[in-house]
């Protein structure tokens, strides 16, 4: 068997990608952490923020050293570009970095094994828009593969995008918004379930844009999709991300009143808190209306947890219209939340606006932001102390005896325990919040050993 070495980059799309690009492979290929040892080496790219294009050239650097110490030592090594910088970049990529033997784009995963081989003979580059085939043809997660992985799994039901926020460069890597149809998501979550998986996120660009149809051929959502992945006999857990504010519907809403396994934790970004940039971003929103469907799911299920998505310095954003987002902040009192800089990427409206905010100003209001934001984490996370939560264990900790597992509210919850309780959920008493994680007790064993 030859060995394959896969460096993720960016969101969780990509972290399903990597690991069904190794399915795709499993029949030549072998996943080795080393990529001195590998014979076959892919750099799975993100092109959301700044300087990735930079990144991917200073990893390819460090790659070809590699690749001609393997190449004294009579060993060939194949380097292969995938993600969202392959499918912008395309042919750049290898005329700028030519010991890369194939670029291919995220549409074109399944047909990996066809390219490598055609890539044998000289440089390949695949940029195609076909999700439908994509999903089609990509084998299913193996069983064995996916005991291995983790007790928590993802599963892509939607990819791309039709919004096109003008800050964002999704819609244009990885193409229009596509559902995959609902009889192939229910195969692959009973597969995983199977396999001994016990926590399903299913993952979309915009998962809530989700649609399809029913048995009896009836337009579905979200909303009713989880409802049949909840009735999965060994499912335990349910979480989708990424979401828009705008798809939010009331059978998804009525998921969050009724479903048990669904996980009081949604992220729901915002991005900011004045209207005047949620217009010139086209979110397509204001912030009342934001509020509004928060204060609507917070009905239906009281303990909710809100994450989100920030991003400071958009242009034209004036000192008021960043003090709307502090106190948008303040409002919905987020659990966690992720903070950017505006950072133009090429190509999109954003890039091209008038009024671009300077650098050391983003910095200030995106430290300001962050201090705010890390209030309301250490304030929600401290509330815990005390109380009793049941965790799904995932890993052993670092530490010798620990485990390291998933509160509903997605904190990492560090306990003693035994490895036979992996894969199990379990009481614990949280005894402590430090800033990373929770530290806690079990308090009781789980029913069975499943
Ligand atoms: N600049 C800064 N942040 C961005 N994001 C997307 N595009 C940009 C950009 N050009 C952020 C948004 C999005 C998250 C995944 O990344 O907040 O929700
Ligand atoms: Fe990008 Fe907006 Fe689509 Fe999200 S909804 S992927 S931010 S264009």
């Amino acid at each position: 068997m030859s060995k394959l070495f896969i460096r993720t980059y960016g969101c969780q799309m990509n972290v399903y990608d990597s690991a069904r690009m190794a399915d795709a492979l499993a029949g030549t290929h072998v996943v080795t952490s080393d990529p001195g040892e590998a014979d076959l080496i892919i750099v799975n790219t993100c092109h959301i923020r700044e300087k990735a294009a930079e990144k991917l050239y200073s990893e390819l650097g460090r790659l070809k050293k590699i690749r001609e110490a393997r190449a004294r030592a009579g060993k060939p090594t194949m380097i292969g570009v995938a993600g969202c910088v392959a499918q912008a970049e395309g042919a750049e990529i290898i005329a700028r970095a030519p010991s890369v033997d194939l670029v291919f784009g995220p549409q074109t995963y399944h047909e990996l094994p066809a390219l490598l081989a055609r890539a044998e003979s000289g440089p390949v580059i695949a940029a195609d828009f076909a999700a439908e085939e994509k999903f089609a043809r990509l084998p299913s997660p193996a069983g064995r593969a996916a005991i291995a992985r983790a007790p928590s799994a993802f599963l892509t039901i939607q990819e791309g995008c039709d919004k096109f926020c003008t800050f964002c460069v999704v819609p244009y890597t990885r193409g229009a918004e596509f559902s995959r149809p609902r009889a192939q998501i229910l195969d692959e979550a009973n597969e995983l379930a199977q396999a001994g998986v016990r926590e399903i996120t299913v993952l979309g660009q915009n998962v809530n844009a989700w649609h399809g149809t029913d048995r009896a051929g009836r337009p579905i959502g979200l909303g009713e999709l989880l409802r049949e992945l909840a009735g999965i006999a060994g499912i335990e857990r349910l979480r989708y991300t990424t979401s828009h504010p705008r798809d939010v519907d009331d059978s998804l809403i009525a998921a969050h009143r009724d479903l048990e396994k669904l996980m009081p934790y949604l992220h729901l970004p915002v991005q900011s808190g004045a209207d005047p940039v949620l217009v010139r971003m086209n979110r397509r929103h204001t912030a009342a209306e934001y509020l509004a469907t928060v204060g609507r799911i917070r009905a239906a299920r009281p303990d909710i947890a809100l994450s989100g998505d920030f991003i400071v310095g958009f242009p034209g954003e004036t000192d008021a219209d960043f003090a709307a987002t502090l106190a948008i902040v303040d409002e919905v009192r987020y659990a966690s939340a992720f903070s950017f800089k505006y950072s133009p990427r090429p190509g999109t409206p954003g890039a091209e606006m008038g009024d671009q905010v300077p650098e050391p100003l983003k910095a200030e209001r995106l430290a300001e932001l962050q201090a705010r934001i890390e209030a309301h984490r250490s304030a929600f996370n401290a509330a815990l102390e005390g109380r009793v939560v049941p965790v799904l264990f995932e890993k052993p900790g670092r530490r010798a005896g620990q485990l390291a597992g998933r509160s509903p509210w997605l904190q990492t919850v560090l306990a003693e325990g035994g490895l036979q309780m992996l894969g199990t959920i379990a009481d614990v008493r949280i005894a402590r919040a430090a800033p990373n994680s929770l530290f806690g007790d079990i308090v009781t064993q789980p029913a069975a050993a499943q």
